[in-house]
């Protein structure tokens, strides 16, 4: 059994999907799915977190749906960060080609625009740090803000803030939560952007604030946010992956065209 990305998958199958949802997992259901009896060829079943399972024949139909629903019954069980992880690698892929390929670490103007449009991210992300029942599940979670390091950074270079935006009404704790995935995990990444910032000239106290770890170190801060949205019963999988898929979308579209930015929740 091999786990693959599903866009292409679904793609390649458009003629073969069907909706199925599930009655005992709602949340979980298989979305798409291209049984063929011949031999020799794949199913594949794509569920609705966008993970994607291929399985190989020959299996009868109803071997097939027995299998169906112990592969959602295994990927269910996996912790809510691995989900989230699996959930959005290809979009997090194609961000970091998109954001290397505009050589955004290279000069002073493509790290500026870097840093407008993490600015513009951290706008939404800023009160998300402060909700309350967020607060009661992610441990220190006001000081894991960025947002006011972004402002500095942006003093440093010179460079106006821009006008407020009108915030996303993310209220719900599980929808925030797969946001502040989206936040916190790219702190991880920042340990290799701050060394490109540094080549030209910004570093944690000028410029690159924000990229600096937070002061217990990246691995143990992530750790803690991992370990604690993984022991969450209350928050529920399929709406945090909504709600990192959905932050990931808004990076994207910042850095595409950062002046115009339709802001849908
Ligand atoms: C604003 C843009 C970015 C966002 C929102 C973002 C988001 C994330 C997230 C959510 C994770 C955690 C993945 C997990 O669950 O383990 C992550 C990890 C990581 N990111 Fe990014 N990222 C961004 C830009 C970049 C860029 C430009 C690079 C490098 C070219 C990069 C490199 C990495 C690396 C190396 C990791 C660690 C992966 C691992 O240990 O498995 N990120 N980022």
């Amino acid at each position: 059994m091999a786990l693959r990305e599903t866009s292409g998958i679904a793609n390649e199958n458009r003629s073969h999907v069907r909706s199925l949802k599930s009655a005992r997992q709602p949340e979980f259901a298989l979305v798409a799915h291209d049984y063929r009896s011949q031999q020799n060829e794949c199913i594949f079943l794509v569920t609705s977190d966008r993970s994607a399972f291929t399985l190989r024949p020959p299996i009868q139909r109803a071997a097939y749906y027995r299998k169906a629903r112990s592969l959602m019954n295994e990927t269910n069980t996996l912790p809510l960060s691995r989900r989230l992880k699996e959930a959005t690698t290809s979009t997090h892929e194609t961000l970091d080609q998109s954001i290397m390929s505009r050589n955004m670490f290279a000069t002073t103007k493509g790290y500026r625009d870097f840093v407008l449009l993490q600015y513009r991210f951290h706008q939404h992300l800023d009160p998300l740090y402060r909700h309350e029942v967020l607060a009661g599940i992610i441990p220190d979670l006001t000081a894991r803000n960025r947002f006011s390091m972004l402002q500095e950074d942006l003093n440093d270079l010179g460079e106006p803030l821009p006008a407020p935006q009108t915030f996303l009404p993310v209220e719900d704790a599980s929808v925030a939560a797969g946001w502040l995935y989206v936040g916190e995990g790219s702190k991880l990444g920042a340990g290799f952007l701050i060394k490109l910032a540094q080549k030209i000239g910004f570093t944690p106290s000028f410029g690159a604030r924000h990229l600096a770890p937070d002061p217990e170190g990246r691995g143990l801060s992530w750790n803690r946010f991992r370990e604690a949205i993984d022991h969450a019963p209350e928050l529920d999988p399929t709406r945090c992956i909504q709600g990192a898929q959905n932050a990931f979308r808004h990076v994207r579209r910042y850095l595409e065209s950062p002046e115009d930015v339709l802001m849908h929740p």
